[in-house]
Parts: structure tokens; sequence; C-alpha cells
């Protein structure tokens, strides 16, 4: 990634770089209806930004998120976009591992993740099946969930994914 490319927390004045990245990264999708609520929760989200000369090229959002009948320290990574023009210069990889340390530092224990394996594997991504999404998954999507181990736990979680109202969207877990 190019040295001129910041990492650092979203802001609210980054709003408007957000609200242009996703159109343009995610051409087929509208993303922004979820992206908005999330970084309109008053905690529980880590959003960062990827800066270039005061443009936003790049953003990934991770959610807190707990198990359903058990205490645990989870997150969900997504989404994460880059901007078109900028998409394979390490720049979504930056906003990653970004997220990861501070994630592991703040006492997370797994991130939880639903794409592509092919991108994911790079981080330590693997397919995730003690933990289930909070909506089940159509069979075609199945390898796309995976999670990533930050702290050495006692015991892997198992049980189901619990998420904040954002992504208590079930259109969120299906094509
Ligand atoms: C997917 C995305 C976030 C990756 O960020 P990026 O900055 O372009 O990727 P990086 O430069 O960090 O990594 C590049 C590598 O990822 C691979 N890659 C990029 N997008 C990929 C995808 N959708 N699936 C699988 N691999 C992908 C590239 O082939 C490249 O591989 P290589 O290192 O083996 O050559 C970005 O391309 C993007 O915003 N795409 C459109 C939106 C999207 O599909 N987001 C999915 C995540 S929710």
């Amino acid at each position: 990634m190019s040295a001129s490319v910041a990492i650092r927390q979203g802001a609210p004045d980054d709003s408007d770089g957000i609200e242009a990245l996703y159109p343009d990264a995610f051409p087929d999708e509208d993303l922004l209806p979820v992206v908005r609520k999330l970084l309109d929760m008053p905690s529980g989200v880590l959003s960062l930004v990827a800066v270039e000369d005061g443009v936003l090229v790049g953003h990934v959002i991770f959610t807190d998120c707990g198990l359903s009948d058990a205490d645990a320290r989870l997150a969900l990574l997504g989404p994460l976009g880059v901007a078109s023009a900028r998409q394979g210069q390490g720049i979504g990889s930056a906003l990653v591992r970004d997220g990861r340390e501070r994630l592991r530092q703040a006492g997370i224990t797994h991130v939880f993740v639903l794409g592509d394996p092919a991108y994911y594997a790079r981080f330590g991504f693997a397919p995730e099946t003690g933990v289930a999404t909070p909506f089940e998954l159509p069979v075609s999507w199945r390898d796309a969930w995976q999670s990533l181990a930050l702290a050495a736990a006692a015991r892997p979680p198992r049980g189901t994914l619990s998420v904040p109202e954002p992504w208590s969207d079930p259109a969120l877990w299906a094509p």
C-alpha cells in the first residue's frame, strides 16, 4: 500500500466520503442503509477509514457481537469496501490488519466474516462451524462463513452469533 494512505478511526466528517465510497465499491448492492445504521450506533462499532490526500479510499466496520446463550466477546467484520480505482493495492488488507490488532488489544477473542475465502484466508480466517449465523445461510454461502481467533480461548465459542439490530435483517444474510 502506498505510504500516502493512512488508516485511522472514522469520524463524523467522513460521512460524505463513506456515502460516495459504497456505491462505487459495490455497484450492484446498496449497503448504505446498514452502514448508516451501524455508524449511528452509540457504541459497539469500530469504523476504520483509509484516507489519501484527504480522500476516503477505503472503509471497514467491525461490530461487537456475542453469543445467544453464553458470554463471549466476538466481532463481525463487514462491510469492507475500497474505491474501485484503488482496489488491488493493499488498502483492504491494511484495513483488516489494523482492525484485527485493535480488536485483539480490546479483548475481542474471535472475528467472524461472511465473505470470499479466497480473500479472507490470507488474514487467517478459516471456515466456521461451531458458531452459527443469526439466520440460516443458503447452502452455496456456507463456505463463506469464516472466523479468526485473536486470543487462545480456553474453549472455542459454540452457539449462535448474537448481533445488534442493524444486522438483524435476514436480507443481509441471503443472496
Ligand atoms: C474486496 C476488497 C475489499 C479487497 O480490497 P483490496 O484493497 O482491493 O485488496 P488488497 O489489495 O488488500 O488485496 C488484493 C488481493 O485480494 C484479491 N481480491 C480482491 N478482491 C477480491 C474478492 N472479491 N475476492 C477474492 N479475492 C479478492 C486480489 O486478487 C488480490 O490477490 P493477490 O494478493 O493474490 O494478488 C476490494 O477489492 C473491494 O472493495 N471490492 C468490491 C467490494 C467487495 O467485493 N467487497 C467484499 C468484501 S465485503
